[in-house]
């Protein structure tokens, strides 16, 4: 038998050192480069971010390709040898990251675009060197506590009292999970439950509702009114019905900002109407929720802090990297008391109340430091630059909705609200049929795709095609937002001459 078995490992090779791959139990292991390489390869990757950075406004917002192309250059079986790292980064920014839409350019303006500040992404790349877990205080308590610090920092903005707590998660949809389960709980983990919320609300809110155990046919999308915030009338009275038929209401979910219009629902009436009802308020404030950062933004949100719970998206309006959410709840013992599992293998990780386990309070266990980027970002460049960023999204979308109230080429289809304008092609003068606008605009939206450097989506209005602008992004400027309108404006005649309606 081998008598270095169970030996410690060596050191790895220091920079310069020549590297012989050893086999067996006593070396290190082969996954490891040495010093010198690894700083080379970091420099090349900097390298490459800071020089796309550069490049990104003279680039296309969007770029795709087929499957076929895609399967021709990349599917292979994984191989059995190595080749140099280099290589491997090359290969990387050439084949495969280039296929995507640019989120951070700044004329994308599809879905919910944004653009993660650079102590945030650098944030990311050293919590994944430090390999940071922050599960729980023992194996990560300096993170756990910087945690605590940027909730704290959240629940303040929000207005909620200090009782309030929660964790930073993936995104808006694992906080809408959790929200549910802490709902659920609260409820008494009743049979034939079913939840509310506006047609406007995100799909993520219908799955976490799913997850959840809510049945599809439970899950009540009741009618928004012509601004497209919740009916309250149409809620009391699904709600009436169906207590009246046994079913077990256990949350409403109010949106603060719709990723369709922006629109807000009528948060206050909501919370009056929950507090009657015994019900569980959940708002999901993923797009919206960092307005308030705004004087505008917290006259909108007013009533925002009554909710049980609040989910916010960091990488949305508050400028960071993927995937940073959060779920905040006003007692922060509701998530704890929907969460806490003792495992004897997490025995030693109990510290006491003043030492949280972040995996008590949603769904993962191991996660990633997410707290790390929103703190350096916001200790980088301060509170008063992200409330500036914030406001310039708002003002840009304002901006932007004048500009198409003023073109005769195009319609405003609802008022902007929270940096989100729709509008579509619908000369004033002409009197065309929602068939033909709808294919006109269709037209349009393919256009931008394929040839216009700008980026933007479209959605349904109450059944009525729309375009839509979402304009949060800081590095964007009004001339990024008129020449993408204009460009709109010059795809629509087209479209409009193409479908025999055009003038000369
Ligand atoms: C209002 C709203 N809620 C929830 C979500 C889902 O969030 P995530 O994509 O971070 O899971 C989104 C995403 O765009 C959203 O806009």
């Amino acid at each position: 038998m081998d008598d270095t078995v169970g030996k410690k490992g060596t050191a790895p090779p220091r920079a310069g050192e020549a590297t012989e791959v050893r086999s067996g139990v006593e070396a290190p292991g082969d996954l490891q480069l040495p010093p010198g390489e690894m700083l080379d390869l970091a420099h090349k990757v900097a390298e490459l971010l800071v020089e796309r950075s550069a490049n990104l406004p003279e680039e296309n917002a969007w770029e795709g390709e087929f499957r076929q192309v895609l399967d021709d250059q990349l599917l292979e079986e994984p191989p059995e040898e190595g080749r140099p790292a280099a290589e491997v980064i090359d290969k990387a920014a050439r084949e495969i990251l280039p296929y995507s839409s640019r989120m951070d350019h700044p004329r994308c303006f599809g879905f919910v675009p944004s653009s993660p500040t650079w102590p945030g992404v650098l944030a990311d790349f050293m919590a994944a060197g430090y390999h940071v877990n922050p599960c729980t205080w023992l194996v990560a308590s300096g993170p756990s506590h910087l945690e605590l610090v940027v909730i704290d920092w959240f629940r303040r903005w929000l207005g909620y009292p200090e009782g309030a707590g929660g964790l930073l998660t993936s995104g808006g949809s694992a906080a809408s999970v959790d929200a549910f389960v802490a709902a659920r709980e609260a409820a008494g983990h009743p049979e034939r439950t079913t939840v509310y919320m506006s047609d406007q609300s995100h799909s993520a809110l219908s799955r976490a509702a799913m997850i959840v155990g809510v049945r599809r046919d439970r899950i009540r999308r009741v009618a928004s009114d012509e601004h497209f915030r919740l009916d309250m009338d149409a809620l009391a009275r699904q709600m009436a019905e169906d207590r009246t038929a046994g079913l077990s209401p256990i949350a409403v979910a109010a949106n603060a900002g719709t990723t369709a219009t922006g629109a807000i629902d009528p948060l206050e009436a909501l919370a009056d109407f929950c507090e009657a009802e015994g019900l569980w308020l959940h708002v999901d404030a993923a797009y919206g929720g960092f307005a308030i950062l705004t004087e505008e933004g917290k006259r909108l949100l007013r009533g925002i802090e009554r909710a049980d719970s609040i989910g916010l998206d960091p990488h949305k309006w508050l400028f960071q990297p993927y995937e940073t959410g959060c779920l905040l709840a006003k007692d922060r013992n509701t998530l704890k008391s929907a969460f806490a599992v003792r495992p004897d293998i997490l025995q030693d990780t109990v510290w006491g109340k003043d030492h949280p386990n972040f995996a008590d309070y949603g769904l993962q266990l191991s996660r990633s430091f997410r707290a790390l980027k929103v703190w350096m970002s916001i200790q980088t460049f301060g509170m008063a630059s992200f409330r500036r960023a914030i406001a310039k999204g708002m003002e840009l979308a304002a901006r932007a909705e004048d500009y198409v109230r003023a073109s005769p080429v195009l319609e405003a289809t609802n008022m902007p609200s929270l940096g989100i304008v729709c509008f579509r092609v619908n000369p004033a003068d002409d009197d065309l049929d929602e068939e033909t606008l709808e294919e006109v605009n269709r037209t349009v939206l393919a256009r931008m795709f394929w040839d216009d450097r700008a980026f933007m989506s479209s959605t349904m209005l109450h059944g009525t095609f729309t375009l839509r602008m979402c304009i949060v992004n800081h590095t964007t400027t009004w001339d990024d937002v008129r020449e993408t309108l204009e460009s709109v404006e010059r795809f629509g005649r087209d479209a409009l001459t193409k479908a025999g309606h055009g003038r000369p």
